[in-house]
């Protein structure tokens, strides 16, 4: 399906978007466009609360917050996870903080001890029968308001509409194009957070686009500049979804990117670009693996092969459980509304993008650095959200990204611009994405 061709113009709705290749600028700091998508969006959509190491144990819990939304994500048995609104059904206290454990399977109320089963069944009330009338004390009354939950790839979703379909559903195609790449074998190396005074769009749709690399990363590019970068032989085409998701095929074309360098030298450099850039997409591992092949006299034409050969031995020996390499796949993708994805060697940065709050121009941006271990790691530690981590503490692929999209919303509220123009070819996903709110928002 072409992300454009069937757009339905929904003028049903402030600031929405009649021309596919236009997105006007008021969507990304209208206070009414954000009071909609609070409304119409984020209660009805599969969205990711955590992951599944965050809540390993019976008892474990970690909060999301998602607008003025807290959800308590709750491991109630080895296989029973549940979502409950961070809210005491006596006077509505909050019954955790950021992340913790539940002890003794029971969830105190720390106000006037109220407590509840981890099913969100309550078990106690302090002084019921001369305090509280029958009605109050209704056992469904009294039970935890709850979300949806789906799992899927090693992460937790949520979905506040009881009416939703389920996850496996809303998924859809992109389910097909990610199980081959092991989501659920991956385990947190890092996952750091900063928040950006920009709107939540904003700051994913710089990870929705390979357009920029040219200019915004130079060390990806290799310094070249306009007709020395061949956009075209580092992107491939993209496929949308109707749920809103999408990715990015790697291009086919057997060109590089950038003229007058060898297969081994823009491999190299790219790989050496990102370990030092992210040390996520490319991690210790790989470049162990390239510096020994560096080392022996091996034909530049050769090398990425080779790179290949020598990582799934290495995987093999180690007890890696490798998929097959993603440039059989995708190149990198989006989870509708606001994940996305950066797939490597069996590694992966995740992204993920929500408003601050309420202010449509802040938003909380978290990356997630996940690797599939090898036999002997064991379980890893519950990981620990680092941040927010200052922009100019990012190493400096993130910071080129961040001053972007920093710079853009400081663009998109003035009176310069009064949509933002969009390339059909490059920049499908961000167009997938809008088109996809806009269902949401008008209803459809
Ligand atoms: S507010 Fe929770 S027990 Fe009173
Ligand atoms: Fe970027």
């Amino acid at each position: 399906m072409s992300p454009t061709s069937d757009l339905e113009a929904v003028a049903s709705h402030p600031h929405a978007i009649t021309d596919p290749k236009r997105v006007p600028a008021q969507r990304y700091y209208s206070a009414e466009f954000a009071r909609l998508e609070k409304e119409k969006l984020w209660p009805h959509v599969w969205q990711v609360a955590c992951r599944l190491e965050d809540i390993p144990e019976t008892g474990d819990y970690i909060e999301y917050e998602i607008n003025n939304e807290s959800v308590l994500v709750v491991r109630e048995s080895e296989d029973s996870i549940k979502a409950y609104y961070n809210a005491c059904r006596h006077r509505a206290t909050a019954l955790g903080n950021g992340a913790g454990t539940f002890h003794g399977g029971q969830i105190v109320c720390p106000y006037h001890g109220w407590r509840w089963n981890l099913d969100g069944s309550n078990s106690y009330v302090y002084a019921s029968q001369r305090g509280f009338t029958p009605a109050c004390l209704d056992k469904e009354n009294l039970r935890l308001r709850e979300c949806q939950v789906g799992t899927w790839g090693g992460m937790v979703f949520i979905n506040m509409d009881p009416q939703a379909p389920p996850l496996e559903q809303y998924l859809g195609g992109i389910k097909k194009v990610l199980d081959p790449i092991g989501f659920d074998r991956m385990r947190v190396r890092w996952w750091r957070h900063v928040i950006l005074p920009c709107n939540w769009k904003m700051a994913q749709e710089a990870f929705l686009e390979a357009y920029h690399v040219m200019q915004a990363h130079p060390s990806l590019a290799m310094g070249a500049a306009d007709d020395d970068y061949d956009l075209d032989a580092f992107a491939g085409d993209f496929e949308c979804f109707d749920e809103g998701h999408a990715h990015m095929r790697p291009s086919t074309s057997g060109e590089l990117p950038v003229k007058g360098m060898t297969k081994a030298e823009y491999f190299v450099q790219y790989n050496n670009a990102l370990y030092f850039g992210t040390d996520a997409f490319t991690t210790e591992r790989e470049m162990f693996i390239q510096q020994g092949l560096l080392d022996k006299d091996i034909p530049d034409d050769e090398f990425p092969a080779k790179f290949f050969e020598a990582l799934y031995e290495y995987a093999q020996g180690a007890g890696i459980p490798l998929p097959p390499p993603v440039t059989n796949t995708t190149g990198y993708g989006h989870i509708f509304p606001n994940l996305t994805f950066l797939p490597g060697y069996g590694t992966n940065i995740i992204y993920r993008s929500r408003p601050n709050g309420d202010d449509p121009e802040n938003c909380v941006f978290e990356v997630w650095a996940v690797q599939i271990p090898g036999a002997e790691a064991g379980e890893p530690e519950r990981p620990e959200r680092e941040g927010p981590i200052p922009v100019d503490q990012w190493p400096q692929i993130f910071q080129e990204d961040f001053q972007n999209v920093i710079g853009q919303q400081k663009g998109v509220r003035g009176s310069g611009v009064d949509d933002l123009m969009m390339s059909g070819p490059y920049e499908a996903m961000i167009i997938n994405s809008h088109r996809t709110i806009d269902r949401h928002l008008g209803g459809k």
